[in-house]
């Protein structure tokens, strides 16, 4: 198990155990954190799931692949250096304790 941090965007921090191998989204979505919609139920087809990844963690994550940058292109809130999909985002060791910061609205 890994820790994720949301942060909500009026700065309330939500810590859940992420199962290694599970998504960031799927995590938010079994504990039915409030700012992760997910639509598309994690296909990289709707970007409801945007997430800023903090600054720190950035790096640690994987490249995109270009179907996750094509829907970053239609996030409802504005895209940033740091975004991603948080359906894309698979946790492991590595990323225990990741901080992610969610959006204003995923519609
Ligand atoms: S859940 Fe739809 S893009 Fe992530």
């Amino acid at each position: 198990m890994s820790a994720i941090h949301f942060i909500s965007p009026t700065g309330e921090t939500t810590t859940l155990q992420a199962k290694d191998g599970d998504s960031a989204m799927a995590t938010a979505m079994a504990a039915g954190l409030n700012g992760i919609v997910a639509e598309c139920g994690g296909s990289a087809m709707c970007a409801t799931c945007h997430v800023y990844v903090d600054e720190a963690w950035a790096d640690k994550l994987p490249a995109p692949l270009a179907n996750e940058l094509e829907m970053l292109e239609c996030t409802a809130s504005e895209r940033r250096a740091t975004s991603r999909l948080s359906c894309q985002i698979k946790i492991d060791a590595a990323l225990d304790g990741i901080v992610l910061s969610l959006p204003e609205t995923q519609q």
